[in-house]
């Protein structure tokens, strides 16, 4: 009993920083900060959204510190791994990592998604800034990743949630209570995760560059400008009074959520267009004409830089193109017909309002 008693007293104090997209890391970093309430202690719930200095509030006592987030192309989203990189280091103070991810559920199966490296690297950075890592907590929410899937159906999307909100409590329980989490099957998935590595490093270098330049406004937009002011990485410049998409952009999937108009698609046909024309192009060409001037020791570093520039600068040209051509109506209309997710049902967690961002 005095053991209990003892750990009981473990953290005053409980403060997460979180990204979310469309509200599945808020509602489960909600859910820990009103367990930790429940128990008396201090909590601060902080966004990492165009964040400018980092400022660790004051802690009450011991602290328990928390970075909660989506997984991105089998890795953690850029942002919140700048965050990390800056967070300032200290010594033996706890901290945990909770990734949501990518849960189905198909009949009466439930699916998991794939962490690949969305905790190992955090883990391993914020190892090396002296922090301890006291949890990790991979979740497996409803997937916002509606590009490729239509949003699910509100029922199981209360089966997933009712599921999760039960891990979380097991999670919270036991954490808070200064005891270490690690799912069971770590080991298991670790290879696996692992392996993953490579493709994670792709979707940092290509994939989240070439998803953010294929989102267009259809015709419907009214200029509203909430995708704008909702963005958190300010990703969304009002161009001739309709949206434009940078590079920076994370993919997270606000945007087209919140749109009041469903105005925001995903172009399918903009996302078949930008390899076919690439592949016309003579990639190869150019190469050899860079290889010319490139010490040959240096050229395959060097080839894979220029391909990598040479996609980006596609990426760009071919998507302005098109955002200069949907200005005509029916081009614009012809785009937004070929978007899957014209006809998909959208997702934001449950109880998420776009004032919560
Ligand atoms: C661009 C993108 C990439 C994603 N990649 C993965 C992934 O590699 N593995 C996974 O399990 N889920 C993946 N997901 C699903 C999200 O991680 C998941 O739905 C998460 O719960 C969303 O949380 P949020 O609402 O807080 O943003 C991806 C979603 C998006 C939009
Ligand atoms: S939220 Fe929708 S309607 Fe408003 S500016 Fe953005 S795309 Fe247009
Ligand atoms: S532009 Fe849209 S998808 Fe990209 S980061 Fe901003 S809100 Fe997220």
């Amino acid at each position: 009993m005095r053991v209990l008693a003892m750990f009981s007293l473990m953290y005053d104090d409980v403060t997460i920083y979180y990204f979310s997209g469309t509200g599945n890391a808020l509602t489960a970093s909600r859910w820990i900060t009103e367990s930790a309430k429940k128990k008396g202690r201090q909590t601060n719930l902080i966004s990492i959204d165009r964040i400018k200095k980092i400022a660790v509030p004051a802690a009450a006592g011991k602290r328990l510190l928390g970075f909660c987030y989506p997984t991105h192309g089998f890795g953690i989203p850029w942002i919140m791994l700048k965050f990390i990189f800056k967070f300032p280091g200290r010594e033996r103070c706890d901290v945990f990592l909770m990734n949501t991810r990518a849960g189905s559920k198909i009949g009466k199966l439930f699916l998991p998604g794939v962490s690949g490296i969305a905790q190992l690297l955090p883990a391993l950075i914020l190892l090396g800034k002296g922090f301890r890592i006291r949890g990790l907590l991979p979740l497996d929410m409803p997937s916002n990743w509606i590009s490729i899937h239509p949003g699910y159906n509100p029922a199981a999307v209360a089966a997933l949630l009712a599921r999760c909100c039960v891990r979380v409590d097991g999670f919270s329980e036991r954490i808070l209570s200064g005891r270490a989490y690690f799912r069971p099957n770590v080991l298991v998935m670790l290879p696996v995760d692992m392996a993953l590595a490579p493709v994670a490093f792709m979707y940092f270098l290509y994939g989240r560059f070439f998803l953010a330049k294929v989102f267009i406004a259809a015709t419907d937009c009214d200029t509203c400008r909430l995708c704008e002011q909702k963005c958190p990485t300010a990703s969304i410049r009002i161009v001739d009074n309709r949206p434009f998409w940078k590079f920076t952009c994370e993919s997270c999937m606000r945007c087209i959520n919140v749109c009041p108009r469903r105005a925001i698609q995903v172009s399918h046909l903009l996302a078949v267009i930008i390899p076919v024309v690439s592949s016309f192009l003579p990639i190869a060409l150019l190469l050899a004409i860079f290889n010319s001037y490139i010490p040959s020791s240096l050229m395959k570093p060097a080839d894979f830089i220029i391909d990598w520039g040479i996609s980006l600068t596609l990426f760009f040209v071919i998507s302005g193109l098109v955002f200069w051509l949907i200005r005509i109506k029916w081009i614009n209309q012809l785009f937004s017909a070929t978007s899957l997710t014209k006809y998909w049902r959208r997702y934001m967690a449950p109880g998420i309002k776009p004032k919560d961002f």
